[in-house]
């Protein structure tokens, strides 16, 4: 791989300033400086100090963004704000996508990646990968709402899986644990029993929590043992 484009990989510059810096001598390769962008290098051999700092290649990232409400789950759109615009620039160059879909007017936890494996197989119906959601509805919930959520509520021509409710005590609020992911699910889930969503935000993903500590639009990487959570979730952590 060239020289340029493991440094944008790794996060620490664009792949345009990768390659100025390292015309202007900022980049060692086992110790020696390298002024070639082009330069081929083994990121598994080859020992990579970009200004100073030796680099650690990592093949995908993972994100997990609190989104805000009013952005699409997509990785591109003409006329709606979508989530890749809140991530910089070095990110969507990598191809990062969101792991699944959560609906416009939906918040919280979206994880993105560029490992395409991984995410296929999170959002596979056969892995029962958990999401967990508060929510807040419109009218109390009845006292048979949980039976009826544990039992599969069916949807159209569709049952759907059986879902965990637990309501607050006032009935009007609580959180709703899914297994899999169909559209509008929840809302649509609510509608059956004669309810409305007023508010949704995704709290955990196959086992992340969201960090408190992010606030609407704000995003971090994951971390090591997140991104092992991630993959054991899916069963990439593994060859199959
Ligand atoms: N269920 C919904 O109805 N919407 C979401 O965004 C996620 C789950």
């Amino acid at each position: 791989m060239r020289l340029d484009k493991l440094i944008s990989d790794c996060g620490v510059a664009t792949r345009k300033e990768a390659a100025s810096a390292v015309r202007a001598g900022q980049a060692t390769v086992n110790g020696n400086v390298v002024r070639e962008p082009d330069r081929k290098v083994d990121p598994g051999l080859d020992a990579v100090v970009f200004r100073g700092i030796p680099l650690v290649y990592r093949r995908f990232v993972y994100v997990m963004l609190n989104k805000p409400t009013g952005y699409v789950s997509a990785t591109d759109d003409r006329s709606l704000p979508y989530v890749l615009e809140l991530l910089p620039p070095e990110y969507r160059k990598r191809g990062l996508f969101p792991v699944g879909r959560l609906d416009r007017d939906t918040t919280g936890l979206l994880v993105m990646t560029d490992d395409g494996q991984t995410a296929h197989r999170a959002l596979s119906p056969r892995r029962h990968v958990e999401k967990v959601y508060s929510f807040t509805c419109i009218a109390p919930l009845p006292l048979d709402a949980e039976a009826a959520f544990a039992d599969g509520i069916t949807l159209g021509d569709e049952t759907c899986k059986p879902a965990l409710l637990k309501p607050a005590s006032d009935r009007l609020s609580g959180t709703v644990t899914l297994t899999e992911g169909k559209y509008h699910q929840i809302k649509r889930m609510f509608e059956r029993l004669g309810n409305k969503i007023t508010s949704l935000k995704r709290e955990t993903f196959a086992g992340i929590a969201l960090d408190p500590a992010l606030a609407p639009g704000e995003w971090r990487e994951l971390t090591e043992r997140e991104t092992e959570t991630l993959l054991s979730a899916a069963g990439t952590d593994k060859p199959e």
